[in-house]
């Protein structure tokens, strides 16, 4: 009899963190290495979040608190809907877990059965197909490339629905792409899932706050309203107000999924970290103008690296409206030697290429469900990107 699960082996590891960890361990052994692997801003959390954290542990706040949330927490998401996204929700309609990836696992864990299908745009958040897996349902990768800027079309959508369609998951703006889509064109895909009354959404808004110039944000219970009854809205304190390590994500949606949900995360982590809470009841009814300023940080770094990548032979780097991702194209390198004599063959081998050759770790493509790309996350300081970009710029140069 094995000792491992059957579970466990429709499973691998996350390879972000794959990559973060290698480059780590270059550091430690004193090779120069930028790494541009990991998502997560490089700034501290605000100030204000972290003294009521503090605030909370001198009051005794340690306790174990109602398994999907404090209520204080759940009305200032009610609010936060509200404010930001037009849309109403009552506290029982709220839930808070361990980080937005917790959420999201306890949404598939309470609804997926066997021979469901989970729609999933690619290239995708390394997580969604695994957390499917891991559920017991089926991924259905549609591939979104280039040509229309990583976003999924009507037709594409309308293609893969079929009757075991279960969830419809959509990620803007998008990790690993940064492609945010327009009002209209959620719109449209909006059209395609009121003719399929089986299919429900779960849109992931964690980036939300990240959009640049013009670019409106905008969830689709919030431009159809109508889906509202079959829509999971989820988002987090992650990544808009620097809280990686706090682990706080929450959703809103029907009543019953929810309470779902909610059993699901009782027998497995209970209540999210009871500080972290009070954390992110700061975050989200605290003083918000610095998300417009991070936002302009980004939007500089993304201008610099944008146009540095573009300037690198053989790669094509499209110009997204958030997140702090891009995924450039490499096409134009396949198949061409390295200073070192390696032969890339595919994008894995470019970025292990690049990592030993450079110094500069990114993750490859294949990660993220379209080849042959590469992810950067440009969450780092002007300089460091300013010179991993140009040690890129200088490892295509030197392909043969
Ligand atoms: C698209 C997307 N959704 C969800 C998450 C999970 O966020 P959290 O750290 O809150 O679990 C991430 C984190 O990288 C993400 O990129």
């Amino acid at each position: 009899m094995p000792f491992l699960s059957d579970t466990l082996a429709r499973v691998k590891p996350s390879p972000t963190i794959a990559v973060t960890t290698k480059a780590a361990q270059l550091k430690a052994a004193g090779k120069d290495v930028i790494g541009l692997g990991a998502g997560e801003p490089d700034f501290d959390t605000p100030q204000n979040i972290k003294d009521a954290a503090k605030r909370a542990i001198d009051a005794g706040r340690t306790k174990y608190t109602a398994v999907d949330g404090i209520p204080e927490l759940k009305a200032a998401i009610c609010a936060k809907f509200l404010r930001e996204n037009g849309l109403t929700y009552t506290p029982a309609q709220v839930t808070v877990g361990t980080g937005g990836k917790q959420i999201l696992y306890n949404a598939l864990m309470a609804t997926c059965n066997p021979g469901d299908e989970v729609i999933i745009p690619a290239p995708y958040w390394v997580s969604y197909p695994d957390m499917v897996l891991l559920a017991g349902g089926t991924p259905v990768p549609v591939v979104a490339g280039i040509e229309t800027n990583f976003k999924l079309t009507p037709e594409q959508l309308e293609a893969a629905i079929t009757p075991k369609t279960k969830w419809f998951i959509f990620n803007s703006p998008s990790n690993p792409t940064g492609a945010g889509y327009t009002r209209d064109e959620l719109k449209a895909l909006c059209e395609v899932l009121l003719r399929h009354p089986q299919v429900w959404i779960m849109s992931d808004d964690m980036y939300e706050h990240l959009v640049f110039g013009d670019f409106q944000f905008c969830t689709p219970a919030e431009v159809e309203p109508a889906l509202y009854d079959r829509t999971l809205t989820c988002n987090g304190v992650s990544k808009s107000y620097a809280m990686t390590g706090w682990r706080i994500g929450y959703a809103a949606g029907p009543v019953a999924l929810i309470k779902a949900m909610g059993t699901i995360q009782s027998q497995s982590t209970s209540n999210p970290c009871s500080v972290s809470q009070y954390a992110a009841l700061e975050a989200l009814t605290g003083p918000q103008e610095f998300l417009a300023e991070n936002c302009k940080l980004f939007e500089r770094r993304r201008d610099l690296v944008v146009s540095m990548l573009n300037e690198a032979k053989g790669v094509t780097c499209p110009n997204p409206e958030g997140a702090f991702y891009v995924y450039p194209d490499i096409s134009g390198c396949i198949g061409k030697a390295t200073a070192g004599g390696t032969v890339i063959t595919n994008d894995e081998v470019f970025a292990t290429a690049l990592l030993e050759e450079t110094g500069v770790a990114v993750v490859f493509g294949a990660a993220f469900g379209l080849s042959p790309n590469f992810r950067v996350s440009y969450a780092t300081a002007d300089e460091t990107l300013r010179e991993a970009c140009a040690r890129i710029q200088a490892f295509c140069a030197a392909l043969t």
